[in-house]
């Protein structure tokens, strides 16, 4: 398989999914306090995509070569958990740092985001810094996003970020291409060089999801077979959006009403 272009029809589908993967992380928000558990956020965002947004949530079911197929409507990676990880029954405590990460399916075509929220609103210095800082290596990247860069500009936009404020950026998960399928090419990794890569050319389509540990950048896998965490077990926080490469730039396609804002408005 290659890139594929998106037609101006098929964009306008795609904004309506990553406009709903938004919204449903708008949902969610008012929810994530001290004690819920992961698995009733997971109920709550599956209910509201199936039954309000007329969507189907991507993950459950998702089995890529390799993979038992993913058995919950989200990912929710908390503390050290890096992502992938699955919902359960224990509840989140007040300084937790916590992922949510939506990919909603709408008419055919997809839609994939994240934010990372404090639980009770108390997390510590360092994880407050962290996701502060993951989310405008987020905006970095989204910033070097236009036609005839390079697909190397993005990451090296965030790996210059985040290491500059002393954290590192995980190596074994990288964005994706998106649209009909969940994971399309290419791969847009969270690190690299300017210049290096592909060219960007309007049409194309993909998500920037940067993972930044503030430990090292090693990670390994739980016995689930999906949730991954940092080695040194370190926290990580990570923030995604799906973005479009346009004729002059880039349009983020994933932003709601709830969406903090691009810390770097230009
Ligand atoms: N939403 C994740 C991503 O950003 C992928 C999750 S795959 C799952 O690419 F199966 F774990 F849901
Ligand atoms: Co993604
Ligand atoms: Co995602």
């Amino acid at each position: 398989m290659s890139i594929t272009i998106k037609t101006p029809e098929e964009l306008a589908l795609m904004r309506i999914a990553g406009r709903l993967a938004g919204e449903v992380l708008d949902h969610i928000q008012p929810f994530v306090v001290p004690g819920v558990t992961t698995a009733e956020l997971d109920r709550l965002c599956h209910d509201h995509m199936v039954h309000n947004q007329g969507c189907i949530p991507a993950p459950l079911n998702y089995a890529p070569p390799g993979y038992a197929p993913y058995p919950k409507s989200i990912c929710t990676s908390v503390n050290h958990q890096v992502c992938h990880g699955v919902p359960n029954d224990r509840p989140l405590k007040k300084g937790d740092i916590v992922n949510l990460d939506i990919t909603t399916i709408k008419d055919g075509w997809h839609g994939d985001t994240s934010r990372m929220f404090s639980v009770g609103d108390a997390a510590s210095i360092l994880g407050k810094r962290l996701m502060v800082i993951t989310h405008e290596c987020l905006w970095l990247g989204i910033a070097a996003v236009k036609p005839g860069a390079h697909l190397g500009d993005i990451g090296a936009a965030i790996q210059r970020h985040a290491e500059k404020n002393g954290f590192s950026v995980v190596r074994e998960f990288c964005g994706h291409g998106i649209g009909r399928k969940f994971h399309e090419e290419p791969q847009v990794l969270h690190y690299g060089k300017r210049g290096d890569g592909i060219k960007l050319e309007p049409g194309m389509i993909f998500t920037i999801e940067p993972m930044i540990n503030a430990g090292k950048a090693a990670v390994s896998e739980l016995p689930d077979g999906w949730t991954i965490v940092t080695k040194d077990r370190s926290l990580s926080a990570q923030w995604e959006h799906t973005v479009a490469v346009t004729e002059t730039g880039v349009e983020v396609l994933t932003l709601s009403a709830g969406a903090p804002p691009n810390p770097f408005p230009t």
